[in-house]
């Protein structure tokens, strides 16, 4: 039972049904598939005999064999991070203009021509303008999945949602690993070509099943939109367009959008300058995606055959594959307890975990001469460790938090930006290892840290602790709307937990916003649900507890009639 109480609990008093957002959620989830997919795949083709045969252009390696020249090695694989680059900056405008579904379907369809590009592509020019397209789309994607999904889903299961499609993204990444293992030794073209060709597969059911799937409500509003956000958040609820919480909740909604527009506009200048305090916002996004980066994660994922090979383990393929398979399951308990624990608690203990891992095996292998012919199991044993404390933290709840903190007059833009932080950092990473651990030996700009490496990222991991701590805000168990009032209301992250909601922006609209976007010294704001789901009574920022109060209007009174639904989205 108490297993059960760290995991999902749908508040009693929540109107509708949450099953239609679960599920439509659970099927955006899949994009994460492309990602871990297409960036998982190219290492294992560029290793395949028969590709290196058929895309030669002269080259040849030391034992005489045909191959690829590092610089078109280097463009093959830069490509993708560079359009992943520009396909989130992307995301923002597009996903503006056209809504966020169709701009997904726009995006995998990106995705799709960069896929029959490599698939058809007989020489490094063409592979490299597919690898670039698909690069885009899955930019794109990454950014307007978990938009999407933090946009329709119900609060009390938004951060799950999210951290499905961080489960789909490690599926990716071992489906990708799995099906070279089963093509490499292929002799013709198929080898490579099936695993190109498979990114279609899924990229096609997506987009078939987005044409169908409903625009997210909030982008509706967003977009004045009223009688069809209506609409869809009745097939979201499984509520009538009639039913009292329904509307409720839509005019929130409103009002909180005209609330933040009255704070200032929608530009790219506001992310950074404007109000309630975006330019906080800004940073802790961009900071939390960066330090995803800087935790080592791909340096696990993209070099940890080379890395277990050079520390004389036997059979570093397989290794890899396992490291695989635990990034994936151990994406689970992730996806359980961060609704109960909370993100700002399962980044900290996450971050503790990787780096304690982190620093031992940089201290150990350091100890041992400074290579990392260390005892082999224990190595193994503590990257494992690590690949659980990522997944299970850092993993998925990074995207959780960057599609939560936004307001929605800004959400796009600023989750573009920081998602491009996460690739940008991604591509560095992915290029500057091989000189920062030493393979590159003699090259210029190698500084050889070898084994010592894992000091620089465990050293990540407890700047990453402290920046949660300070600059994280605790986003479980409110809608988003209440989170903008958080923001307003609590000057330091790591009291934000003890947050209480109790704003009605609609209220606040009817008295007028202030200047300062707190509302005025009214003496019957009504208080919205709390995070404890405590219906009727709710304690305010000076701890005074207040009883929510009855309204004049005729609207209000079909509200207030019913008496303790959560009418929070
Ligand atoms: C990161 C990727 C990483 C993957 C590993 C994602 O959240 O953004 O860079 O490869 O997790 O599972």
């Amino acid at each position: 039972m108490a297993i059960f109480a760290m995991g999902w609990h749908k508040p009693d008093n929540v109107a509708g049904s949450s099953a239609p957002a679960i599920m439509v959620g659970s099927f955006v989830a899949t994009g994460g598939l492309l990602f871990g997919y297409d960036t998982g795949s190219i290492n294992g083709i560029l290793a395949m005999t028969t590709f290196k045969n058929d895309f030669t252009t002269g080259f040849r390696d030391a034992e005489g064999n045909p191959g690829m020249y590092p610089s078109q090695v280097s463009l093959i694989v830069a490509m993708l991070s560079a359009g992943t680059a520009v396909g989130a900056l992307l995301a923002a405008p597009v996903g503006d203009k056209w809504g966020r579904r169709r701009s997904l379907i726009g995006a995998i369809l990106v995705f799709c021509v960069g896929a029959i590009f490599q698939v058809c592509a007989t020489n490094v020019a063409t592979l490299v303008v597919g690898r670039t397209l698909a690069g885009v789309g899955v930019g794109m994607v990454s950014v307007l999945v978990p938009l999407y999904q933090s946009e329709m889903a119900p609060k009390w299961i938004r951060g799950t949602l999210v951290c499905a499609y961080q489960l789909s993204i490690t599926l990716g990444l071992f489906g990708a690993s799995l099906v070279n293992i089963f093509t490499y030794k292929m002799s013709t073209a198929a080898a490579y070509r099936i695993p190109m060709g498979l990114q279609l597969t899924w990229a096609s059911v997506l987009a078939l099943g987005l044409l169908v799937l409903p625009e997210t409500p909030r982008y509706l509003i967003k977009r004045g939109l009223k009688d069809a956000a209506a609409l869809s958040l009745s097939r979201l609820r499984r509520l009538d367009i009639t039913h009292p919480a329904l509307i409720e909740e839509l005019a929130e909604i409103e009002a909180n959008h005209d609330y933040e527009m009255a704070m200032g506009a929608d530009s790219y200048h506001s992310v950074f300058f404007g109000e309630p305090h975006l330019g906080r916002r800004i940073v802790t996004g961009c900071g939390l995606q960066m330090l995803q980066q800087l935790t080592g994660v791909n340096f696990i994922m993209y070099y940890s055959t080379t890395f277990f090979n050079g520390a004389n383990v036997n059979d570093p393929f397989s290794i890899s594959l396992i490291m695989q398979v635990i990034n994936v399951v151990s994406t689970l308990p992730g996806l359980f307890v961060v609704e109960s624990l909370g993100r700002r608690r399962l980044l900290m203990s996450g971050a503790v975990g990787m780096a304690i891992c982190q620093l031992f095996i940089a201290s150990y292998a350091t100890a041992n001469g400074g290579n990392l012919m260390v005892q082999n199991q224990i190595l193994i044993g503590f990257v494992a460790i690590y690949v659980f404390f990522f997944a299970a933290s850092w993993g998925p709840v990074v995207w959780v938090v960057t599609s939560e903190i936004y307001p929605l007059k800004v959400r796009a833009k600023s989750m573009s930006i920081s998602t491009s932080a996460n690739w940008i950092l991604n591509f560095g990473i992915a290029y500057g290892t091989p000189y920062l651990v030493g393979t590159t030996k003699g090259s210029p700009g190698s500084v050889d840290l070898g084994s010592r490496v894992f000091f620089v990222w465990g050293a990540f991991c407890l700047v990453a602790v402290a920046f949660v701590y300070f600059m994280v805000y605790e986003t479980s168990k409110i809608s988003l709307e209440q989170i903008d009032e958080m923001y307003e209301r609590v000057d330091y992250a790591w009291n934000s937990r003890s947050f209480e909601p109790s704003w009605s922006f609609q209220q606040m609209r009817d008295f007028g916003f202030s200047d300062s976007g707190v509302p005025p010294a009214v003496p019957h704001l009504e208080l919205q649900s709390s995070r404890t789901s405590s219906a009727g009574t709710s304690h305010t920022d000076t701890g005074v507890s207040s009883t929510t109060t009855s309204t004049s209007s005729q609207d209000d009174k079909i509200v207030a009639s019913l008496g303790h639904v959560d009418l929070s989205y």
